[in-house]
């Protein structure tokens, strides 16, 4: 399993719950799972057991002009043991963030594809499936035909590309083609992208893994559009036999309202008035007024275009000044949509509250606290956000694309079926639409405790989810030549 992310280690989003926690119901079910993760200085090392592996020290590695010293560490995550292999590489490791958007981010992950390898050779061991996901690892399956097919030691190993996010394509100009090592096999990248001057990361890794997949079946299907597909679409249609749609699971140890050990109080479905305790002390820590019956929205996300901020822009000031609801986000991004919310908080004293940053505490506090989610995503491969959230009877508020169309059902009143508010069109009137109805519904006691009894019982665990890629892994295996 390869990958910029692996939760608790290196994280930004879900890619990183995602890795994590796949890889540790592969380890707990008895599955040789190995990680391979660079050792970001941000890492945080305290309560982490780690050795340096003897025999992979020193590795030396000229990527074109620049040649670089790599030593692996190995460390057995304390939560579960999963063993994760950390690549330590200072000259591009050692930066303040995760991702740093400079000149030489691609020779960062184009490290990475290629210790895969190498880590392998080391040990002497060949994986049955190479996973890996996103751009950032998305030259694996190149590099296992290309570059290290005169290894039988991969010669029964097939490749599994995940694409968590479309919308992130690892793209860089063609002057870097020596730095990719590809050993006189350039043509084999993709000549109308070469053409235009570009390699673009993603693409090669959907041209030749063995299996493309991505995390919700709708989302499966919407790449090949052009409304979704990002440039990507042509060639996951001519893909379309090898790709496949699998939900993404959640680690309830970490995100239920029973276990969750960074809320102020657990409670269950039949015990729901410790979620009113959750709320009045979110509420009070983040400085809003407490007034029983007058619900609490919550927001937490990565401040990008994608995640529907601005629709929130469009719609949420004007329906504060319409409606009694208070409002409380959480996130960290780009500054036009951070300034909105520190505005928005500065012009509605005690009902709306932003905190700038990352904060994981806070994330589990506003899903235990808030009354219901919101996620008006333009495109949303799968949101776990919206999984918390109904697990915490946090009523998800969420446009009908990705995995957002697959985890939440629209609430009909009439039979008491549903989990949610779904609206589909993105468009300001859709978003208004939509919490307008949740406001409403609210009002309504019983109608609303049925969906949020409806909400708590959906069961999107690991154990399920898992056993779906396990099924893959196999199936994999089984069709190789
Ligand atoms: P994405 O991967 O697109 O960011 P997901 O819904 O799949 O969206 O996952 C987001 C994950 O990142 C969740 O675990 C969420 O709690 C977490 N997260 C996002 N922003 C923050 C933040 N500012 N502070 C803490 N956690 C955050
Ligand atoms: C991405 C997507 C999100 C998904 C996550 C994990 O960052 O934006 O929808 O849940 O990856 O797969």
């Amino acid at each position: 399993m390869c990958a910029s992310e692996f939760a608790p280690l290196a994280k930004t989003g879900g890619l990183g719950d995602v890795t994590a926690a796949l890889s540790a119901y592969l380890h707990r079910s008895g599955h040789d799972v190995r990680v391979l993760l660079p050792f970001y200085s941000s890492i945080k090392t305290d309560e982490l057991n780690i050795y340096p592996v003897d025999f992979m020290q020193g590795v030396e590695v000229s990527l074109g002009a620049h040649s670089f010293r790599c030593d692996f560490y190995v460390t057995a995550l304390p939560k579960d043991g999963t063993p994760v292999y950390l690549l330590h590489c200072p000259a591009l490791y050692h930066r303040a963030g995760i991702y740093t958007g400079g000149a030489d981010e691609h020779l960062r992950f184009i490290m990475l594809n290629r210790m895969v390898f190498e880590m392998c050779q080391r040990m002497g061991w060949a994986p049955d499936i190479l996973h890996c996901n996103d751009w950032h690892t998305a030259l694996v399956p190149l590099y296992q035909k290309a570059v290290y097919d005169w290894d039988t030691l991969f010669s029964r190993s097939r490749s599994l590309f995940s694409i968590h996010n479309i919308g992130y394509q690892g793209t860089v100009g063609t002057s870097a083609i020596s730095e990719l090592g590809l050993a006189g096999k350039e043509s084999l990248l993709h000549q109308q992208d070469f053409a235009s001057g570009q390699i673009n990361f993603m693409r090669t890794g959907i041209l030749y893994a063995d299996v493309v997949a991505t995390v919700s079946p709708t989302y499966a299907r919407e790449i090949q559009t052009a409304e979704y597909g990002m440039g990507m679409e042509e060639i996951l249609r001519a893909r379309d036999s090898s790709t496949i749609g699998i939900l993404n699971g959640v680690d309830y140890d970490d995100w239920s309202p029973q276990a969750d050990s960074l809320i102020p109080r657990n409670y269950d479905i039949d015990d729901i008035e410790g979620k009113e305790v959750n709320k009045q002390v979110l509420m009070r820590e983040m400085g809003l007024e407490y007034r029983p019956g007058v619900p609490l929205i919550g927001l937490v996300a990565r401040l990008t275009g994608q995640k529907g901020l601005d629709l929130v822009a469009e719609v949420i000031p004007a329906l504060l000044k319409r409606r009694d609801f208070s409002f409380v986000a959480l996130g960290s991004g780009e500054g036009r949509y951070a300034d909105f919310f520190s505005e928005l908080q500065r012009r509605f004293p005690g009902r709306v509250c932003f905190y700038s940053g990352y904060n994981n505490k806070l994330a589990h506090m506003i899903e235990a606290g808030a009354d219901m989610f919101l996620m008006p995503s333009a495109y949303e491969p799968c949101g776990l956000n919206q999984m918390y959230s109904l697990k915490y009877g946090t009523i998800p508020i969420v446009r009908k694309t990705g995995g957002l169309a697959d985890s939440v059902q629209l609430f009909d009143p009439s039979s008491g079926t549903g989990t949610g508010i779904v609206f589909r069109d993105y468009n300001n009137e859709g978003l208004w639409w939509a919490i307008d109805a949740a406001l409403t519904l609210y009002q309504d006691k019983d109608a609303w405790s049925t969906m949020m009894a409806n909400a708590m019982a959906m069961d999107f665990s690991w154990d399920k989810q898992g056993a779906e890629y396990v099924r893959l892994y196999r199936a994999m295996l089984r069709s190789k030549n």
